[in-house]
């Protein structure tokens, strides 16, 4: 029987569920799209869910992406929905186990760091590492798992950058056994329950421990060995940081903030990666593209890719913002109400102790605000970019090619908006960009027997399901 739980006469409407406790989580898990599009035509763009025994008011379109992101600190908090999943893995004196203040402060550091000089430094170490990576499909022509190799190249990309060269050096298989159980505390259930007695979570902790002395250790290598010659955030970390009070960030408040940039930039940009690739090779046309434009810029394919020479490439920027569009890897940003929270425009109410929820993945495939949305068309951009220029609104110039809107109200935000707005997209720009562009020069791709990839909505960002691509090799045609 369908089971319709109790609300007050003000609370945005209740889906009702068949499941006690679980509530609407096997639909979220299962085939959220359709499952938030029907709710939203039913109940409009505010509506409730429950999800494990919590309240989920979940807000949609601009309007709840809106509602969500400018949300005051005083009345929702992440740090609140957060902390429970995330302290344990990143460490304490970090992210969302500090103020507000503090995180901004923290967040500004390594926004800092990452400048332009610094992730000019990057783009010959990606194509370094992707060299070198593929050079295990060695066969003219062979079949492959393309999210598995994107997740093991992106996690030596991301360390090479955002660590240096010393940490990658010592890179080994112990190494990929600590990152993986660390990895392995970021699972669904501890989003729900806090720190249960798991195996799984006793690996973890014991992971956090290890990879926090490796980073100290290396630390103090460096510091030893006065290195100045390195672009990488941890360098920038030990040298440039000091809070407005004038305290200087701590060697180990600094191995917590690379834990959390490693952890928030691996799958985040490796499952983007996987996906820019299979809706490539679902439409070769666009690999052709790719390869044109490239031409076009150096003159030929031969020439070397650089950071001045991506912001000149267009193709390839919104190849990887329409990917974002459909395939936001982070699916839902959540914050808990604080105090009864009126949602302005309404009668509702959200009462104290809820959540709520943007899920800017409904609004990206939206016909209102995309014309064919579930279509892979990157070329929509350029009319997108064009009349976004001519309204003159919510037009951010990073500096790097690409306008984004960045506002809270857009429909379109892969990145999110507001004060926990993601300060990683330059680099995860960056880092897809260039290995795609290394990509196309060495492969063709096609879709193994045609079959484009099953999504898996339950892990905490949205993966394919075994996504085979069969690959020639375009060195080895001739
Ligand atoms: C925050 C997405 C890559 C570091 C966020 C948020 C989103 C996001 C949606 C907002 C979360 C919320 O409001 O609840 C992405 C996507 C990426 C990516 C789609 C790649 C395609 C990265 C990278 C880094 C990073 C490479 C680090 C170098 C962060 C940090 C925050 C953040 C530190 C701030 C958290 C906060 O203030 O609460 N990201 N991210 N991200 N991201 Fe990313």
């Amino acid at each position: 029987n369908l089971m319709y739980p109790k609300q007050e006469s003000n609370e945005p409407p209740m889906v009702p569920y068949w499941i006690p406790f679980l509530g609407s989580a096997i639909r979220v898990g299962t085939d959220p799209i359709r499952f938030y599009q029907e709710c939203q035509e039913k109940y409009g763009k505010f509506f409730t869910i429950t999800l494990v025994g919590r309240k989920m008011v979940t807000c949609l379109g601009a309007e709840g992406n809106n509602f969500v992101f400018n949300a005051r600190l005083a009345d929702a908090s992440a740090e609140e929905a957060y902390k429970g999943l995330t302290v344990p893995v990143f460490g304490t004196g970090v992210v969302y186990d500090v103020q507000n203040s503090v995180l901004m402060e923290q967040k500004r550091f390594v926004k800092a760091g990452l400048s332009q000089e610094n992730l000019r430094a990057y783009v010959p170490m990606i194509i370094k590492e992707t060299l070198e990576y593929f050079e295990r499909w060695n066969e003219p022509k062979g079949t492959d798992d393309i999210h598995e190799a994107m997740a093991e190249l992106v996690i030596l990309t991301a360390s090479r950058c955002l660590l240096g060269d010393d940490v990658r050096s010592q890179m080994d298989e112990s190494f990929a056994k600590v990152y993986s159980d660390l990895d392995g505390g970021f699972a669904p259930i501890n989003f729900i329950f806090e720190d249960l007695p798991l195996p799984a979570n006793r690996r973890r902790d014991q992971a956090h421990v290890k990879m926090r002395n490796f980073f100290l250790s290396i630390m103090q290598q460096r510091r030893k060995n006065k290195r100045t010659d390195t672009h990488d955030i941890m360098q920038y970390l030990l040298d440039n940081c000091e809070y407005k009070n004038g305290r200087r960030l701590s060697d180990q408040e600094a191995a917590h903030i690379l834990i959390a940039l490693l952890l928030a930039g691996q799958h985040t940009s490796s499952t983007t990666s996987a996906w820019a690739l299979i809706y490539l090779a679902q439409n070769p046309e666009i690999f052709d593209a790719l390869r044109e434009e490239q031409i076009r810029v150096l003159g030929s394919l031969d020439a070397e890719v650089t950071f001045d020479s991506l912001k000149q490439m267009p193709i390839l920027d919104n190849v990887v913002r329409e990917t974002l569009r459909l395939r936001p890897p982070i699916m839902t940003m959540i914050r808990k109400v604080l105090r009864d929270l009126p949602i302005p425009g309404t009668e509702y109410v959200i009462p104290q102790g809820a959540y709520i929820q943007a899920v800017p993945m409904i609004s990206q495939r939206d016909d209102g605000y995309f014309k064919n949305a579930d279509k892979f068309s990157p070329f929509r951009w350029e009319d997108y970019d064009k009349q976004q220029k001519e309204r003159d609104d919510d037009v951010v110039d990073y500096g790097w090619g690409a306008i984004h809107t960045s506002s809270a109200k857009s429909p379109y935000l892969p990145f999110g908006a507001g004060r926990h707005r993601c300060i990683g997209e330059s680099f995860a720009y960056v880092q897809i960009k260039t290995i795609l562009a290394t990509f196309v020069r060495m492969f063709d791709l096609r879709l193994h027997n045609n079959k484009f990839p099953e999504v898996d909505f339950t892990t905490l960002i949205v993966t394919p399901v075994k996504p085979l691509v069969d690959y020639t090799r375009r060195d080895q045609k001739k």
